[in-house]
């Protein structure tokens, strides 16, 4: 079923040079991007986009990771493309993440895991208008 889900290269990512390799992956699996764009993001985004972990322990850290510089905000379109998205980034973190998963060869650590992914349809939807409108 073509669904659209919200892709976040992470700040690493761009400063890495690595978002030609990542959007080729989804390209490979005909996952389709409808919309893109650099910005980088403010505090009162992330807190609305994390909302529910501001209160774990970690949670200074992943604010300060998501503002060292721009992110790219991704629109993919495609067939099951919240699972299918969610495949190719693999697991949280890094090393866990299996070898061929984005996160599994390019992440560096739980924290530094270069993309966010929507986790299902409702929140794609909530996600792809929080940041597109
Ligand atoms: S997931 O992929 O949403 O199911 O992962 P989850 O384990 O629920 O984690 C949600 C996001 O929190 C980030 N995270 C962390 N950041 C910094 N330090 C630690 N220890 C940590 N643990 C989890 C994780 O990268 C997820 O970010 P996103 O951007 O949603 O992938």
């Amino acid at each position: 079923m073509a669904e659209q889900t919200l892709v976040i290269i992470k700040p690493d990512g761009l400063s890495r040079r690595l978002v030609g390799r990542i959007i080729q992956r989804f390209e490979d699996k005909q996952l389709q991007i409808s919309s893109i764009k650099k910005e980088t993001l403010t505090q009162t985004q992330l807190r609305e986009h994390y909302h529910q972990l501001v209160e774990q322990p970690f949670f200074p850290r992943l604010v300060s990771y998501m503002t060292e510089g721009p992110v790219l905000l991704l629109v993919l379109k495609g067939d099951n493309a919240v699972l299918q998205t969610r495949k190719i980034v693999g697991a949280t973190d890094p090393m866990e993440a299996e070898m061929g998963t984005l996160r599994g060869d390019l992440g560096m650590d739980k924290t530094r895991n270069l993309i966010h992914a929507s986790d299902s349809v409702d929140s794609a939807a909530e996600e792809i208008t929080r940041f597109f409108g």
